[in-house]
């Protein structure tokens, strides 16, 4: 089976975005490969985490995971922060990455641009990400959209690796879906669904009030047309809609364009709000199950123990051709 390795930080409360442009993938693709999902805690201390809700977020992220359908036994699951050789192989990267490269990363651009204060661990976030890949070899590196940057840089970074001290790295290829890997804010289609926005009204999230969530559905904005096909361009409210939906349901977007043909909004977005109430429902109800046991706890302990056995053998040789071992250890 090949390889396959992905992330998700747990700052915030995981959306919508998340869970079909990466929870749901991952899911999907369990049977088929050989996974290793892991929880990037190293990544989310870019900003300041209050510790207790780091904490929670960590727990509930986990949780979610195998709520949502991730099974311990066939993948692999841990914390980032437990094995430590991403860190050190993070270093040896940033040291190839050059000032260049780094400073054209989007997410950081977008910082800068925005004026917000930056922290160094936002500059050197790339290479600590190219580390968490190359460290497992994996074939592939399911992501969404806004992530596709990051692991072409790993890629670049792993063919720099592999020219200077010889074949080490498999280069990982980046698997975006077509449909669901760029889920927008409900209330502003122009602009990505995000867990770190300040105000949370076009943002669906995970473990909220089901309530709530199909309430955003039924207020999100979009358009004066009254036809519902898709079209990001001119109509990103309801092209967006469509995504969501097409991703939940297991229709193609064609599908449901002759589906609502003649159909108001009204009752597309009614129809849409009980499907994502529906599927919410389902992974809290197994949630509340899970965040209750100490099963979570003997699940990261195993699973990073499985995860270090690969990542201290790639390290050890990346170390020994970079000339930094000069003994048997
Ligand atoms: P993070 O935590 O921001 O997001 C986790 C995953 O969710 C996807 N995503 C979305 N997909 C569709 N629509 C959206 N609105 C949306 N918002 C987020 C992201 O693309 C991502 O796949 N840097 C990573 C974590 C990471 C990682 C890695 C991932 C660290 N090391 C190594 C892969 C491999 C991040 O911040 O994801």
């Amino acid at each position: 089976m090949e390889r396959m390795l992905s992330g998700v930080k747990p700052t915030g409360r995981i959306t919508l975005g998340n869970y079909i442009g990466a929870i749901k993938p991952f899911v999907s693709y369990q049977d088929e490969h050989e996974m290793f999902i892991f929880i990037a805690n190293l990544h989310s201390m870019t900003v300041y985490q209050e510790p207790k809700e780091l904490r929670q977020n960590t727990k509930d992220l986990i949780a979610l995971y195998i709520a949502a359908g991730l099974d311990p036994e066939k993948v692999t699951l841990f914390l980032q922060s437990d094995v430590m050789e991403h860190s050190q192989l993070g270093w040896y990267l940033t040291c190839l990455s050059g000032m260049g490269e780094l400073s054209r990363m989007t997410q950081y651009k977008d910082k800068v641009a925005k004026n917000e204060t930056i922290g160094t661990g936002i500059f050197v976030y790339p290479t600590l990400m190219a580390a968490d890949i190359l460290i497992y070899n994996p074939k592939y590196v399911p992501v969404g959209d806004d992530q596709k940057q990051h692991v072409e840089l790993a890629r670049d970074l792993a063919e720099r690796f592999n020219k200077r001290y010889s074949e080490t790295f498999t280069i990982p290829e980046p698997v975006v879906r077509k449909v669901g890997s760029r889920i927008m804010d409900l209330q502003n289609p122009e602009k990505k669904m995000s867990k770190s926005d300040k105000s949370d009204k076009g943002c669906i999230y995970i473990l909220d009030d089901i309530n709530i969530s199909k309430k955003k559905i039924m207020s999100a904005v979009t358009d004066s047309e009254g036809s519902i096909r898709f079209d990001p361009k001119n109509k990103p409210g309801i092209s967006n809609l469509l995504e969501i939906y097409s991703t939940l349901s297991g229709k193609s977007i064609a599908e449901l364009e002759n589906q609502y043909q003649g159909v108001g909004y009204g009752t597309f977005k009614k129809e849409l709000a009980d499907l994502v109430g529906d599927e919410l429902a389902k992974i809290q109800a197994r949630y509340n199950e899970i965040i209750q046991g100490d099963y979570i706890d003997q699940i990261l302990h195993e699973g990073a123990k499985k995860a270090k056995l690969i990542a201290a053998k790639t390290l050890a040789k990346v170390e020994r051709k970079m000339g930094i071992t000069i003994y048997k250890r």
